[in-house]
């Protein structure tokens, strides 16, 4: 396979808006001049409030499009509500290796004393039999208390626009506050960002839990797999990355000097 990957074909990552950012932050880590292409399906976000059907043909729909236009050596579907439910299916489809991000329960579960681990995440992702295989394979004998913080997603889209301080710190008080009103919340001592949105907000969610809470999140393993699929093959360093959204172009061009500390310095429609 590696012999016929070009020098210059990009390392595709999708999501449904800025969360994918956060894989990308982690990916520049250990590929700092890899070309990327970072997309984002901004017309359909969020995704979190959809069913299953309507974000898995979303989702496969525009990941065929994209190979097609983009030919990635890689796909990496950055976003948890995608990946639970949408993953076997890509995989089953395109031919490109995929890499999913899936909620880093087994990480926290190793990490918590208290064996009470909080999980916020999109109302999509936290009812998903992924999520209940997950916690059957690496939280035995813990609890995991499951909240929806979709108000997290548009307030992570706010934040990196540049706006909405008090907004911002108004969703994550709700977000913090609904978990900690289940049962048994007072003993979580480790919280889950089960949605590539969340990581952006965690100054203000560590500010909000206190902190004797950790969090955890899965940025940093994807990078290390999308490194380890990519070892050994050609890599042009000097070949362009570009972010597309299938969103406002106006609207995402306020993120631009996110991107160019990200070395993208080309923004389109898709
Ligand atoms: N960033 C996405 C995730 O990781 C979802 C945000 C949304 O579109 O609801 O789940």
């Amino acid at each position: 396979m590696t012999e016929n990957i070009e020098a210059d074909a990009p390392i595709l990552i999708f999501d449904s808006g800025v969360g994918g950012m956060t894989v990308l932050a982690a990916l520049r880590d250990l590929m700092p001049d890899a070309p990327v292409i970072f997309a984002a399906d901004q017309a359909g976000l969020p995704y979190g409030t959809k069913t299953e059907a309507e974000i898995a043909a979303r989702v496969a729909g525009l990941l065929g499009r994209m190979s097609e236009r983009y030919r990635p050596r890689l796909i990496c579907i950055a976003c948890n509500t995608a990946s639970t439910i949408a993953l076997g299916m890509v995989r089953d489809v395109l031919e490109v290796p995929i890499v999913g991000t899936v909620p880093a329960i087994k990480p926290a579960a190793a990490l918590s004393q208290t064996g009470t681990i909080g999980l916020l995440g999109t109302e999509a992702t936290i009812r998903q039999r992924y999520v209940d295989d997950l916690e059957a394979r690496f939280a035995q004998g813990k609890r995991l208390v499951r909240q929806a913080a979709p108000g997290l997603v548009e307030a992570a889209e706010a934040k990196l626009r540049g706006g909405g301080t008090a907004s911002v710190k108004m969703a994550v008080k709700s977000a913090v506050a609904d978990l900690r009103a289940q049962s048994g919340a007072s003993d979580i001592d480790t919280v889950v960002l089960a949605c590539t949105h969340f990581p952006l907000l965690a100054d203000e969610l560590a500010a909000e839990l206190g902190p004797g809470v950790q969090l955890v999140d899965g940025a940093a393993g994807i990078a290390r797999r999308i490194q380890a699929l990519c070892e050994g093959q050609p890599v042009d360093n000097s070949a362009p990355s570009r972010a597309v959204t299938t969103g406002d172009l106006d609207q995402f061009g306020l993120l631009a000097p996110l991107f160019a500390a990200q070395k993208i310095d080309h923004l389109d429609r898709f």
